[in-house]
């Protein structure tokens, strides 16, 4: 498979990622929330890059519709089990496409009366954005293809490769 990012680029941008939110929430504590299963290992590598006081909490979400396309339906697998009043969320997710996922976590996390909501993407599909939505820190924008590694599956396949690559076109979903 041809290679889109490799793991050095993958971790200079997690690194860039992980100073600014250490940063920006200087002095205050975060939770870390990851979308699973797609976001484990850049949730594992942006954590060791934030020097702040931090927990992590994890969520299952799925979305139907034809194919790997999002439908705009998102039903919750698994919720979170911290409490997330007024503290600072901050949603790591693998990759951003239609938006239909994120606008259903936005919505869900806002109604816990957190103090902050910021979302982290690794990757960010813009030009297939259905709804207006954006991530606050973003590691890569990326052209409309399928890829795959670094958490990111086909079918389940290729989470563990550690770097991201594109999908070959006849195997595209
Ligand atoms: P959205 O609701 O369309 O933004 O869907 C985002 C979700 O779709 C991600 O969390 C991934 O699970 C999945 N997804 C979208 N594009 C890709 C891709 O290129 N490779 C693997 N999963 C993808
Ligand atoms: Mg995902």
């Amino acid at each position: 498979m041809q290679i889109l990012l490799t793991r050095d680029q993958i971790a200079v941008e997690v690194s860039r990622i992980g100073r600014q939110i250490t940063q920006e929430f200087d002095g205050q504590s975060v939770v870390l929330i990851g979308v699973l299963k797609g976001a484990c290992i850049f949730l594992s590598d942006l954590a060791r890059q934030i020097s702040l006081n931090a927990t992590f909490d994890f969520i299952a979400v799925r979305s139907y519709g034809s194919g790997q396309e999002s439908s705009g339906e998102v039903q919750l697998v698994k919720d979170v089990t911290t409490s997330l009043r007024d503290r600072n969320v901050i949603i790591v997710e693998d990759i951003l496409d239609t938006g239909y996922t994120l606008t259903f976590l936005k919505k869900l996390f806002m109604a816990h009366q957190p103090r902050s909501l910021k979302v982290a993407a690794l990757l960010d599909k813009s030009s297939r954005r259905a709804v207006p939505i954006n991530a606050d820190y973003v590691g890569f924008i990326i052209p409309d293809k399928f890829v795959v590694g670094y958490g990111l599956d086909f079918d389940e396949r290729y989470r563990n490769l550690p770097d991201i690559c594109i999908v070959p076109a006849i195997q595209q979903p």
